[in-house]
């Protein structure tokens, strides 16, 4: 199919290089006010498209696949997660499902870092104190943290984003752990002088910092669930940059409260947009708008590896970043 007929819909608007070479290959749908299209609005640009460019936040479910129409062939997803997307669904009626992954895995890593310094050295809670006025002058007990070097930090999924942190964190003289499925590769493993623990309950009753990196699918949702983070030590914290799915917040936010759990660095929310209120308002939790992998570069990258499945795709092969189920 030549690439100038493929029809390409977007469904919010991208950097503008990134649609500007999308413009030039393909005859695109844009959505220049970067509004979420309506489940409705969606599914009408699905039934128009070959290609449908979606990203987080637009619910491609079963039902979605039925309504789509048979024109669309591929879901060139611009971001990393799919668990918006029924992949199964969409693979049943012959539709590929790609995803950019890799492209922003050391943006997302450096948020992830920021956070495993900010909650242990109290970096907002610092600023709010100057902000409120309630500086008042050096103190040798004030703003008391804890030292970040030397401590455990317990992975929870050592993929790409995974490794990327561990080796941050190792520069900051932390030590690697990691729960996979399986261990990795013995060279990254030696090199991060990580220790593999097969069992995460285990592994989180010993670390002094979790940051939980996996993707969220029917099998991780509250991965952290209550008896888990119950396993976890008072002085101990919680770092997530994947889906907020993949905790508990009530039961962080009891743990939190009560004393059970240092604090927590979330960058996101299990009911995006709006952050879990007793979560806002516990000092000893730093919360970010979901802005991990939101680089300027990041999303060019995003967008060209999204270029690159679609032109793949256009022509007849297949397109790299491919979602095979039970991969994930
Ligand atoms: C992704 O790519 O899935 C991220 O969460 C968006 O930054």
């Amino acid at each position: 199919m030549p690439h100038r007929r493929l029809k390409v819909g977007l469904t919010r608007k991208l950097p503008d290089a990134v649609e500007a070479r999308l413009s030039a290959l393909f005859d695109t749908a844009l959505n220049p006010s970067n509004t979420p299209l309506s489940r409705a609005q969606l599914v009408s640009l699905a039934q128009g498209v070959d290609v449908l460019a979606p990203t987080l936040g637009d619910e491609l479910d079963a039902a979605f696949f039925d309504q789509a129409g048979a024109r669309m062939k591929l879901i060139a997803n611009f971001g990393a997660g799919v668990d918006h997307i029924d992949v199964a669904a969409a693979n049943q009626r012959g539709i590929t499902v790609t995803n950019t992954p890799s492209v922003l895995a050391e943006d997302a890593a450096d948020m992830a870092m920021a956070l495993i310094l900010a909650v242990p050295r109290r970096l907002v809670e610092g600023v709010r104190a100057l902000e409120d006025g309630a500086f008042t002058g050096w103190s040798p007990t004030w703003m008391l943290g804890r030292r970040v070097r030397g401590k455990k930090l317990g992975v929870i999924g050592l993929g790409r984003v995974g490794e990327a942190i561990a080796r941050r964190a190792r520069a900051f003289g932390l030590s690697i752990h990691y729960h996979n499925r399986k261990p990795i590769n013995p060279h990254i493993e030696e090199e991060l002088e990580a220790t593999y623990w097969p069992d995460l309950d285990a592994m989180l009753a010993r670390m002094d910092i979790v940051s939980v990196n996996c993707p969220s699918t029917p099998q991780t949702y509250h991965l952290l669930s209550r008896q888990r983070l119950a396993l976890m030590q008072p002085h101990a914290y919680v770092v997530n940059i994947s889906r907020g799915e993949l905790i508990d917040e009530e039961a962080l936010a009891d743990a939190i409260e009560k004393g059970n759990l240092a604090g927590a660095g979330l960058d996101v929310f299990e009911k995006e947009p709006r952050p879990n209120a007793r979560l806002s308002a516990a000092p000893n939790v730093v919360l970010l708008p979901h802005m991990a992998s939101a680089t300027i570069e990041s999303r060019i990258e995003m967008g060209e590896r999204v270029i690159i499945n679609i032109k793949m795709f256009a022509d007849g092969h297949k397109p790299p970043d491919r979602i095979i189920l039970g991969l994930a």
